[in-house]
């Protein structure tokens, strides 16, 4: 991990003084210079990275009334602390108020920083979300074919890139999109409220996320990611609502995030059949830490169904679920190639689910029909111990591919109370080869317990991965702009 420490916090308050005040002589009068220095305030927050320049939405033009479109004023904002990349970087912050906006995209070694009651509301005019073409590892948009609509707050080919606040808001106003996607009316696909691609270290904390168009937050052919502290609600039927998607991602830390939503908590994928095959990428050497989850349609965590770049290490713990349809999903099809292996889960704490274990070999969306019949995902190496669960209607239900079974299965120390109008059979399997330990009800036959003799706890791994040797610094402003 190579997060740059050449910024500390002394040298930020030294040299930060000085250039506000140069910003400001730059950008404003002396009347209202006066009046802001004496509304100055200080800011702190834990980030990355900190900067040495900032700036404020409003000193480009920027208006919080809700209704006028700031997306020029964004993008000139950010424009122009992009000339402080190589000089310590820049900040901007987002006062309280109501900033609507349409997509801007932001740059390296810089840091978004909302106030608490800032709130940017997405625009609904959908030529504020320039086309952008489908991604290579999906070769085609999900919800049409042609590109997609540029992310909300987009980012490309980027380093060193915070986003955060005091809890502040970003509301997709989602509801204008679902509608014309159940019409129809969409010619490209929906845009996601945070989208970073081919970047390495970022950042994306204390937040809270509302009502996104369709996915919440999306790193795609990306590495050293963090999100952390987010808190993320959609209306449970919303269509596709996910709300992290790491995708073809590597070192990756999601921890004490609370979502709500009408898909998937957090949907861990690498690109779609043929497309994904051939680019390649993996999803790999990802932790999810302390997830709350809501989901009644989805799961807590899905891994896949777009898994063609496979998907390996992957390390969750501290999971609660509530009214949830499954925990940690496996989805995958004939087509898809790759592999989802080496996962690990302990200490899951769920409250009435359909099914605690869903493994899916079957789910069939594809891009186009010239995948590869014989490209057969490898499944091997899923391990689950410590979970509680309560009212549940399936204890599990598992279904590999016939011909290529999912093996190496593994689940201990699990106690399912079943709900009172729970289905006959706990547990429905095919396709699958493994052991359990210490499991009630007691499994199918194929995934036999061990007995009494003969006590396994399935595998958590001990070693330390490089993201989680991330530390955060204590960033420190003297800000003019409160
Ligand atoms: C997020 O906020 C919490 C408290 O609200 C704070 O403890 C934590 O340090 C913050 N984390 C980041 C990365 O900003
Ligand atoms: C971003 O990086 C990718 C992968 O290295 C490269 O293919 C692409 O051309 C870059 N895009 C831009 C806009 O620089
Ligand atoms: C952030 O705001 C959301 C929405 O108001 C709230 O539910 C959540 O508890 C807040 N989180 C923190 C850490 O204050
Ligand atoms: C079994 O799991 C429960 C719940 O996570 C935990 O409290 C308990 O310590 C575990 N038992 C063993 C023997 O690990
Ligand atoms: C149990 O689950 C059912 C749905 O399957 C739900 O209607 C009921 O309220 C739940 N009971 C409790 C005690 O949570």
């Amino acid at each position: 991990m190579e997060f740059s420490r050449r910024h500390v916090r002394a040298q930020v308050i030294k040299t930060v003084s000085v250039l506000v005040v140069v910003a400001l002589l730059s950008l404003r009068g002396a009347e209202s210079r006066r009046a802001r220095i004496q509304q100055g305030g200080s800011l702190e927050y834990k980030a990355i990275s900190c900067r040495s320049h900032s700036a404020s939405l409003t000193d480009f033009g920027g208006v919080a009334d809700g209704k006028t479109s700031n997306t020029k004023a964004f993008q000139a904002a950010i424009d122009k602390l992009s000339q402080y990349a190589s000089d310590g970087g820049a900040q901007l912050y987002i006062p309280a108020g109501k900033w609507l906006t349409g997509s801007f995209s932001l740059t390296s070694h810089f840091t978004l920083y909302l106030h608490k009651d800032a709130v940017l509301l997405a625009s609904q005019d959908m030529n504020e979300f320039p086309a952008l073409k489908p991604l290579p590892s999906y070769g085609r948009g999900r919800d049409a074919a042609a590109g997609r609509y540029t992310s909300l707050i987009f980012g490309t080919n980027l380093t060193d890139v915070v986003v955060t606040g005091d809890n502040g808001t970003i509301d997709g106003q989602g509801a204008f999109w679902w509608q014309n996607f159940h019409r129809g009316k969409l010619k490209y696909t929906r845009p996601y409220l945070i989208e970073l691609m081919f970047s390495d270290q970022v950042q994306i904390s204390n937040l809270t996320l509302l009502n996104s168009p369709s996915w919440n937050v999306h790193p795609v052919y990306s590495s050293n990611i963090l999100v952390q502290g987010i808190t993320i609600i959609a209306p449970v039927k919303s269509p596709n609502t996910d709300g992290i998607n790491p995708d073809s991602c590597t070192n990756v830390r999601i921890e004490d995030c609370y979502i709500v939503s009408g898909d998937d908590c957090i949907a861990v994928k690498s690109g779609w059949d043929e497309y994904g095959i051939a680019f390649g990428w993996p999803t790999k050497q990802l932790i999810i830490r302390r997830l709350t989850c809501i989901s009644p349609y989805s799961a807590a965590i899905a891994l896949g169904s777009e898994m063609s770049g496979g998907i390996q290490d992957v390390r969750a713990e501290d999971i609660v679920a509530i009214q949830t349809e499954s925990a940690v999903r496996i989805k995958t099809a004939i087509g898809r190639g790759a592999y989802v292996k080496d996962i690990y889960v302990k200490r899951m704490s769920l409250h009435t689910m359909k099914w605690v274990f869903l493994m899916s070999g079957n789910y069939k969306a594809h891009p186009d029909n010239k995948y590869d019949p014989n490209a057969l995902p490898v499944i091997q190496g899923i391990n689950y111990r410590d979970v509680v669960a309560e009212n549940v209607t399936v204890a599990g239900r598992l279904e590999g591919i016939s011909g290529d079974p999912f093996t190496g299965i593994c689940m201990s120390n699990v106690t399912i109370g079943m709900a009172s109008k729970a289905k006959k059979m706990s547990w429905r399997c095919s396709d699958v080869a493994g052991i359990t330990s210490g499991v009630t009800p007691p499994p199918c036959d194929l995934l036999a317990d061990q007995g009494p003799k003969k006590v396994t706890t399935c595998d958590f791994p001990e070693d330390t991965l490089p993201i989680d040797m991330v530390e955060f610094k204590q960033c420190s402003y003297r800000m003019s702009y409160v």
